[in-house]
């Protein structure tokens, strides 16, 4: 029987902890009245039976799941517009307590699905009670639109088994280029949009 518990620990504590971490510094933009360039933080530790499945699905041995599956440990970073994805991207480029290892820009190269966001695998030490342990997370950082999308895409492709009808296919590439013109949109009044939220914070 394998402990489970204990390999996905330090993945747990991983999550836990940048949580926290990404949520001070959404803390810190508010606290100094700047327009924060996150909205909202999710994480997730990818549950035993979908690292089993990718596993067997990309023919990753037992013993090299931890070193070949980057997203046991999820962090998603939603923001309002796209500049704010850079800003973040930069952000976390100059931490010191992570090592960036990959970086994927899904947005200036988008997925033929239709799919954008900008990836990072980075590197983290977790301390535990055996000592430290370098564990890698993937995080996602993408604007609301890109999230609104990419979350019905994943149902769709939950419900069709990864086989999505051409025709709803076609469907989904004409949504996700409106959903990024919404957000150029956005962008060209972004400056309006957070004079508003500053006198509504100032209130
Ligand atoms: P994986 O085997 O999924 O890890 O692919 P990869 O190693 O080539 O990484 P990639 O950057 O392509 O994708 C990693 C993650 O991004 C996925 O697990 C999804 O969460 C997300 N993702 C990538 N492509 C799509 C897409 O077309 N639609 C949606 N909804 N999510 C996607
Ligand atoms: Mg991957």
């Amino acid at each position: 029987m394998m402990n489970w518990g204990a390999i996905l620990a330090p993945y747990e504590q991983v999550v836990d902890e940048l949580k926290v971490k990404l949520k001070r510094m959404r803390a810190q933009f508010e606290n100094e009245s700047r327009h924060s360039p996150i909205e909202f933080i999710t994480g997730r530790v990818k549950p035993i039976p979908s690292i089993l499945e990718k596993a067997e699905k990309k023919e990753i041995p037992f013993e090299y799941i931890e070193r070949e599956i980057q997203d046991i440990a999820g962090l998603r970073v939603v923001c309002q517009f796209v500049d704010d994805i850079y800003t973040v991207v930069n952000m976390l480029r100059s931490r010191k307590d992570l090592k960036i290892m990959d970086e994927r820009d899904y947005i200036k190269n988008e997925k033929e699905s239709g799919y954008r966001s900008f990836h990072m695998i980075i590197e983290y030490p977790v301390e535990t009670i055996h000592g430290q342990k370098t564990v890698l997370a993937e995080i996602q950082i993408r604007t609301l639109a890109m999230n609104f999308w990419a979350t019905n895409e994943h149902s769709l492709n939950y419900k069709y088994k990864g086989r999505i009808p051409t025709a709803i296919k076609a469907r989904l590439q004409r949504a996700a280029e409106a959903a990024f013109k919404l957000d150029e949109e956005m962008s060209t009044i972004k400056k309006e949009v957070n004079e508003a939220q500053r006198i509504f914070h100032r209130k």
